[in-house]
């Protein structure tokens, strides 16, 4: 196994390489914040960014990942993108029981990574595969295009950064 590049860090990691990325972070390395919801793909409570995109890490090979950097919510706070999307989750009090939304913050921020403004199609494709009991869904729209609107509005992230759509 090649070393994992996660969150900016190297790790060694002596695992088969079946096995999926979740249980490496949780069980082998400790990352807790990426959680397990239905292990088949279906929910996006494990959504980690793979070079940026997402991905869910519940059948994701961690043989399969090479040289990809991995960004979990532990670090997507560094990213203008993350920063964002966690202010302004915080403002309109998103969250209800929790559970599904470290998931729910990192298929948010690569959206807001990516598109300028995302329109109420653009959110509901980049998070249909995000699954909420608690039914957040109407906060999390919000929440977004808060966040959309604060890095459109910061000159340095968004002419560096973000996609001009
Ligand atoms: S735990 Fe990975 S999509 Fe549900
Ligand atoms: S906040 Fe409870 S499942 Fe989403």
């Amino acid at each position: 196994m090649p070393d994992l590049k996660i969150n900016d860090a190297m790790h060694h990691v002596d695992v088969p390489p079946e096995m999926p990325l979740l249980w490496v972070l949780r069980d082998v390395i400790g990352m807790t914040g990426t959680k397990f919801g239905c292990g088949i793909a279906q929910c996006g409570a494990c959504t980690v960014h793979l070079d940026g995109e997402p991905v869910r890490s519940c059948v994701l090979p961690v043989g399969s990942i090479g040289t990809r950097a991995v960004t979990t919510i532990e670090a997507i706070g560094a990213t203008p993108a993350g920063r964002a999307i966690q202010k302004a989750w915080l403002d309109i009090e998103v969250v209800q029981c929790g559970y599904c939304q470290s998931g729910q913050i990192m298929s948010a921020a690569a959206l807001v990574q990516q598109v300028r403004a995302p329109t109420d199609r653009d959110i509901d494709a980049a998070m249909s595969g995000n699954i909420c009991r608690c039914g957040t869904y109407v906060r999390i729209r919000a929440a977004i295009k808060q966040a959309a609107q604060h890095v459109a509005d910061q000159p340095q992230a968004s002419s560096a950064s973000i996609a001009t759509r």
